[in-house]
């Protein structure tokens, strides 16, 4: 019988869900339709990790330089998102999770940054699977943010340059007060981090799969903890360590 490796359940799993516009093109569908069935494999996704015990989820779903796609594609992602909120805020309250949304809010409608605010606290209290979603988020952005938020409190004198430590960086980035990500998957061959999570991902494990993200299903996601299960996490010292 074939051995399966014990599974080790991160604390923390981050997704760069990427490829739905290739997986619509290899089916000769509009890009579009792959967005739908992206939407798809992370309701999916959500429902697993709170059945395999994942405490955080953090999916990229719009990043800062996707503002070089067409303009079409752009509205239809932004669309999808205010569905998503619409269809899925009563199962996700439901299911216990508390959402959050990282990323800038600058440039976005008044009406989404609403939404925004609304789902983040029509589930703050919920104390399952916490959801962040990063969107209209870049990596670096964010670094320049906080550097921005920690120089204005240098200059107002509430702050000492001596006394900034990785801890004031680490609190004033949009994930102020989440724990790093543990592992971080990549869907559709592409091994590039793309501005995700620069930052926190100072020591996740990186796992890129093939398939394109639609295709992203339970027996995928067992593959990867497989894989995960077998790394060895050193941080920078000699024996493996469990985080
Ligand atoms: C990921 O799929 C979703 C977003 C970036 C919004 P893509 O739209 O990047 O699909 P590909 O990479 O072009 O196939
Ligand atoms: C990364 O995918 C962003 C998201 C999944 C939201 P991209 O498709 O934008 O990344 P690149 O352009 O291939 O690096
Ligand atoms: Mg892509």
């Amino acid at each position: 019988m074939e051995q399966r490796p014990r599974l080790r359940i991160p604390n923390h799993i981050g997704v760069i869900m990427d490829g739905n516009g290739r997986w619509a093109k290899a089916r000769g569908k509009r890009r579009t339709e792959g967005h739908i069935e992206g939407v798809k494999a992370l309701r999916n996704l959500v429902q697993l990790c709170i059945r395999y015990g994942v405490a955080h989820l953090t999916v990229f779903s719009f990043s800062s330089e996707n503002w070089t796609r067409p303009k079409d594609e752009i509205s239809f992602i932004f669309n999808l998102l205010r569905r998503f909120v619409a269809s899925d805020l009563q199962n996700l309250i439901r299911n216990n999770v508390r959402v959050r949304i990282i990323g800038s809010r600058e440039g976005l409608e008044p009406s989404l940054v609403r939404l925004i605010e609304d789902v983040e606290a029509k589930t703050a209290s919920n104390t399952g699977l916490v959801l962040i979603v990063a969107f209209n988020y870049g990596g670096k952005a964010e670094i320049a943010d906080a550097t921005r938020r920690i120089a204005r409190e240098v200059a107002a004198g509430r702050l000492s340059p001596e006394a900034i430590t990785e801890d004031t960086i680490a609190g004033a980035l949009y994930t102020a007060g989440l724990p790093d990500p543990d592992l971080i998957i990549r869907t559709s061959g592409e091994q590039r981090i793309s501005n995700f999570l620069l930052w926190q991902a100072a020591y996740s494990e990186f796992v890129f799969v093939d398939e394109y993200w639609p295709d992203f299903d339970e027996a995928s996601f067992v593959r990867v903890l497989e894989t995960f299960a077998l790394r060895d996490r050193r941080f920078g010292g000699i024996e493996a360590k469990q985080p």
